[in-house]
């Protein structure tokens, strides 16, 4: 299947330069605050993959602020369905969440505000949280890149993996005759691979977002490039050594320093067991162009703080199914028959999260990030700040949460079939 979707589409076009994605442009520039206007619609020709987008294309345009600013985006559904903008790894109020649960969604036609102060640098995204798999398969998605004004500014790019039709076989893709294209990695709305031909020696930051909903990527180390983000910016400390694993959801920033000709590739990685036999998929043909630049690598701030201690569970969450029955459960539960958990504002709990299910899925949780304490009880080597973390078949994951964020945040797996097939819970933060 891999090999065979990799030769169709190599046989239909030689490989085309990754594209780069479009800002949005500040609608009405004030000093803090970044206005911007998005109109999801179904795309006139859905012949290259997507069937829906932003403002006309797949995946939507970047919109990118600075931490402090505030985020103002104008919402207009072209759609002939309700939809809404979730913001991925943000701490929005729960208002502005965009989960219809409690807060109607956005009807055809109409527009809503969403406003929200940006705390958090790194890189995150935005999608649907209604109708979901479908809405995000069919190609709402999206980057919203908060720089932090005290880091350094290599050049930026944003890179955004995705599967395009994983499970929508109604939406055939004409030139290839079927609807399914699952095992074929797109970035920027163009199929992989992709050339990428960037001043030799010049230091970028590469920050990868992986929109997929149930494909994972598997990333080896190639030399010059080193992983300094992740889901909620900077890392304590960089990571040289792959392979980084990226979740449906994931984000990871890397300082690439390209020199010699390579081709990053994602070796074959699945929600079935994590690594398998199989050629790697090649992703980005890396040639470098002209002298090479004597630059060296990047000084970021890396903190290297210690992981908060580990410690016994306030809370289980545990996570079970199987792909035969079709249904998939958090603590024998399906959303949205589920039992609400509350804490009180400013609690410190630890979440414990057991995968006895037959397949990966990487566990989410909206309004928050927290800290992974262990997994299968150890501890990670620096503090991991995380909102989406993969857990594979058998493992237990503890996080630390401070609940400082009142609202009924969904928890649930990113992998979207999932989710809407029950594995979705409410962690509710009750307010003052
Ligand atoms: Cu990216 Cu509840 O989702
Ligand atoms: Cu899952």
């Amino acid at each position: 299947m891999r090999s065979l979707a990799a030769l169709c589409l190599l046989g239909v076009a030689a490989a085309q330069p990754l594209p780069t994605l479009p800002e949005a442009p500040d609608e009405a520039p004030e000093a803090g605050v970044v206005h911007v206007a998005l109109e999801a619609a179904a795309l006139p020709d859905p012949t290259h993959g997507y069937v829906y987008g932003f403002n006309g294309a797949s995946p939507g345009p970047t919109l990118r602020a600075r931490r402090g600013d505030t985020l103002v985006v104008e919402l207009t559904n072209r759609l002939d369905t309700p939809t809404t903008l979730h913001w991925h790894g943000l701490h929005v109020p729960f208002a502005m969440d965009g989960v219809p649960w409690m807060v109607d969604p956005v009807a055809p036609g109409e527009t809503f505000v969403y406003q929200f102060p940006l705390e958090q640098a790194g890189t995150y995204w935005y999608h649907p949280h209604f109708d979901t798999a479908r809405q995000v398969d069919g190609g709402l998605f999206g980057a919203v890149i908060v720089e932090d004004p005290a880091d350094p500014t290599p050049p930026d790019q944003v890179w955004i993996a995705d599967l395009p039709l994983e499970h929508d076989p109604s939406a055939a893709r004409p030139e290839h005759g079927h609807g399914r294209l699952s095992d074929a990695w797109w970035i920027n709305g163009a199929p992989t691979p992709l050339t990428w031909a960037p001043p030799a020696g010049v230091v970028q930051r590469i920050r990868l977002i992986n929109a997929s909903s149930t494909g994972y990527l598997a990333l080896p180390a190639l030399p010059g490039v080193r992983r300094i983000g992740g889901d909620q910016g900077l890392l304590a400390a960089p990571e040289a050594h792959g392979p980084w694993v990226l979740g449906p959801g994931d984000r990871a920033d890397f300082e690439w320093r390209p020199v010699d000709p390579a081709v990053w590739a994602s070796d074959p990685y699945s929600l079935n067991g994590g690594p398998r036999w199989g050629d790697p998929w090649p992703l980005v043909e890396v040639t470098p162009q002209g002298e090479i630049a004597p630059q060296p690598m990047i000084q970021w701030a890396f903190d290297e703080a210690a992981p908060s201690p580990d410690g016994p569970a306030d809370l289980l969450y545990v996570l079970s199914g199987s792909d035969r029955s079709g249904q998939w459960y958090i603590n024998g539960e399906r959303f949205p028959e589920v039992t609400i958990h509350e804490l009180a504002l400013g609690d410190q709990v630890v979440i414990e999260v057991r995968n006895l299910s037959p397949t990966h899925h990487p566990f989410h949780l909206h309004g928050h990030a927290f800290e992974v304490v262990s997994v299968d009880g150890v501890p990670p080597p620096h503090r991991r700040l995380e909102d989406t973390v993969d857990l594979g078949i058998g493992q237990t994951l503890r996080v630390r949460l401070n609940a400082t964020n009142p609202g009924d945040w969904m928890a649930h797996c990113h992998i979207l079939p999932h989710a809407e097939e029950g594995m979705m819970t409410v962690l509710r933060v009750l307010g003052e």
